[in-house]
């Protein structure tokens, strides 16, 4: 199943980022028992593109949009603003959505994991080695930086978020250089900081058009935003907020978040959750999904062309048959 109209139809050039795969995720929209109608929680609103586009195309939905960062927040409200109360937003963790939605009934859920392109190009908040900015990453201010990371963690909390976050082959070496780079002085910026792993890694095993330092602000991305608990949580929250028939849909960006939603999506339409298939099994044994996309939709030429970053993404959908009654640990 595809939509077939042109990828930038509905783009308003005033924002950055560019809403990513919502033909297809408005297809399933339609396709659902609820043919668009009813209420849909954009759990990553970002500068609100995929809302913008919900309020367009479906005359009669509503949308929740979750959002961690106030600085982007105020954007997406600014666009969305002129659809009155059609459109609420709220400033938190989408982990949080079972306490902050109890007695909404929601039709359709969207995870666009990540971080938006405005972070990358426009934040001045150090996510990208592009420019020169100061070591934060941080989503919402709350607490820890990316520099405390880099400053502050032990060489083998460095390997360790390296390895798991970053997936980068060469994480002992470069947390090895770091922490002897900042014996002499703090590690400031995202241009000393990328200028460091690009020296750690030898020049022959550096790969063509993917900076050496992309892993290590990824891994730090991640650690600083605790961003895949908050995933895990997440899709546990929204599963349990959707009513019947309800649609979940869940992008991500690299392998970590694919891996927790692929799980997380099998779990729900696996008949059993208590792990004892069979005539052991202690729960009632039926699935409480069911997976729509048998494999993950990528996005197709014409976007990726439109899109550089599409390139990467992964859609899982699933629909819910029914609750979890609490049977899930
Ligand atoms: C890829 S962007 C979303 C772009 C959006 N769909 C659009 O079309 O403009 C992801 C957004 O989710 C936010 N975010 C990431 N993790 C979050 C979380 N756990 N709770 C709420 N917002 C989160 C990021 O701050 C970022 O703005």
């Amino acid at each position: 199943m595809r939509h077939n109209t042109s990828i930038d139809s509905f783009y308003n050039r005033e924002y950055i980022h560019k809403p990513i795969m919502w033909r297809e995720i408005i297809e399933y929209m339609e396709r659902s028992v609820f043919k668009g109608d009813g209420v849909v929680v954009d759990c990553t609103l970002g500068e609100g593109g995929h809302s913008e586009i919900f309020l367009n195309y479906f005359k009669n939905i509503r949308v929740i949009g979750f959002e961690r960062d106030p600085q982007i927040l105020e954007r997406a409200e600014a666009r969305l603003s002129v659809f009155g109360d059609r459109f609420k937003s709220i400033n938190d963790n989408f982990s949080s959505m079972g306490d902050r939605l109890s007695g909404e009934t929601v039709n359709y859920i969207l995870y666009d994991f990540g971080i938006s392109s405005f972070h990358f190009d426009a934040s001045g908040r150090g996510f990208s080695f592009a420019g020169n900015e100061k070591l934060d990453m941080s989503l919402d201010g709350t607490g820890l930086t990316a520099w405390d990371v880099v400053n502050k963690y032990s060489e083998g909390e460095l390997r360790r978020i390296f390895r798991e976050y970053g997936e980068e082959k060469w994480f002992p070496k470069i947390a090895k250089v770091i922490v002897e780079k900042r014996t002499e002085s703090p590690i400031e910026t995202t241009e000393e900081l990328a200028e460091i792993v690009l020296r750690a890694i030898p020049k022959k095993f550096h790969v063509k058009n993917i900076h050496p330092a992309t892993r290590i602000f990824q891994a730090l991305r991640i650690e600083v935003n605790g961003e895949l608990e908050a995933i895990k949580d997440g899709l546990l929250s929204g599963f349990n907020v959707l009513g019947e028939n309800g649609i979940m849909m869940a992008m991500s960006f690299h392998s970590l978040e694919d891996r927790i939603a692929k799980r997380f999506f099998k779990r729900m339409s696996d008949g059993c959750l208590c792990g004892n298939d069979g005539k052991h099994c202690f729960c009632s044994g039926k699935p409480y999904g069911e997976i729509l996309t048998r494999k993950p939709l990528m996005a197709l030429e014409d976007e990726v062309a439109w899109n550089s970053r599409s390139r990467s993404a992964k859609l899982r959908v699933l629909r819910k048959t029914r609750d979890l009654d609490g049977e899930y640990r």
